[in-house]
């Protein structure tokens, strides 16, 4: 069966927005969010406090976190080390996401570490986090292919799984990061970890649309018992130290899916629809989104 109500963790800001070229001032990031809290999401990613050089569209996290922070929805920041958590913590910030990698090229890429060296960093933030009574996310990066590696083997991805829940990890969040995986590869993965002990009440997925099945896969996931699922409105992201991943499942897709499903999200679609409209004309070209366009003007 399929859930009743789902939760949209939307990360247009930020998985959406760090790899854009023209550096987007930061009060269109905060306009942004205002709007996106406006369509009824309750968990907008703000922010990473990574290093500006390694991601400089995010380099205004400080100015960005306190010009939202008043907002009533959650607001999730990610966090690769103690030096982020202390800049988000400083803040004010109440969800912050450590983000593992489930292959060492990756981990190289992203972290500058090896899989278990940026396991070794996360440990000490996530306990840090926990002890504040901060809600932590684990992102889990290639859980089905790599650029330079391949297919990524299940038990690779379940072993990472089980020690970002073991440090403290409240929820994970499986990144399919350049977009590779289909539904059963999405099926197995989720059986997989039911039978190494993950609660799938534990588990968001987070697909990118390189190859078009992001909505596929999502249904594949529903469809094993996942509630939380990520979005990026109109389709915005790709990550910097992935070649080939392109846009997140656009939040305005997964909506209409779901709305014709049945399934309660809470958010307001013209809304979203207009908010991203919106955005693509400051990033000066059309959203991705093939509802976004159906159901506007762009
Ligand atoms: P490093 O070069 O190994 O850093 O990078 P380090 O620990 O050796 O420190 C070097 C310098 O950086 C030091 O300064 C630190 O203070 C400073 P110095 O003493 O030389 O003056 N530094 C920082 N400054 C500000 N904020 C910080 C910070 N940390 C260190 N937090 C590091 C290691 C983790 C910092 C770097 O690799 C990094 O920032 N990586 C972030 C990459 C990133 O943000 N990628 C995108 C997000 S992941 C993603 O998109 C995937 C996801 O969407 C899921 C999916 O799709 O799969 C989540
Ligand atoms: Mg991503």
């Amino acid at each position: 069966g399929l859930p009743a109500r789902v939760r949209i963790h939307e990360v247009g800001a930020r998985d959406g927005l760090q790899n854009e070229k023209a550096t987007v001032p930061t009060e269109v990031k905060a306009e942004f969010i205002r709007r996106l809290a406006g369509t009824g999401l309750t968990t907008i990613e703000a922010t990473s406090f990574v290093h500006p050089k390694w991601v400089p569209q995010l380099a205004d996290a400080e100015e960005l976190y306190p010009a939202v922070a008043g907002l009533p929805v959650s607001l999730p920041v990610l966090v690769p080390n103690a030096r982020g958590l202390d800049r988000a913590l400083t803040l004010g910030a109440r969800r912050v996401a450590v983000f593992a990698s489930a292959t060492e090229s990756f981990a190289k890429a992203n972290l500058n570490r090896t899989v278990d060296e940026a396991l070794a960093m996360f440990e000490p933030v996530v306990s840090r986090a926990k002890a504040q009574g901060v809600h932590v996310r684990g992102y889990l990066s290639m859980c089905f292919g790599d650029p330079w590696e391949g297919v990524v083997p299940l038990p690779q991805v379940v072993k990472v799984c089980r020690a970002l829940l073991d440090m403290g990890c409240d929820e994970l969040s499986l990144g399919d990061t350049i977009g590779v995986a289909t539904p059963g590869h999405v099926t197995a993965l989720l059986t997989a970890l039911a039978e190494a002990g993950v609660p799938v009440s534990t588990l968001g997925v987070h697909f990118h649309d390189t190859y078009g099945q992001a909505l596929s896969n999502t249904l594949a996931a529903l469809q094993q018992g996942v509630t939380t699922v990520d979005a990026s409105a109109g389709g915005l992201g790709g990550c910097p130290y992935a070649k080939s991943a392109t846009g997140n499942l656009a939040t305005e897709d997964l909506v209409w899916m779901l709305r014709g499903l049945g399934i309660d999200t809470g958010v307001d679609l013209g809304r979203l629809v207009a908010t991203s409209v919106w955005m693509a004309a400051h990033l000066g070209r059309p959203s991705p989104s093939r509802t976004v366009r159906a159901l506007s003007h762009q």
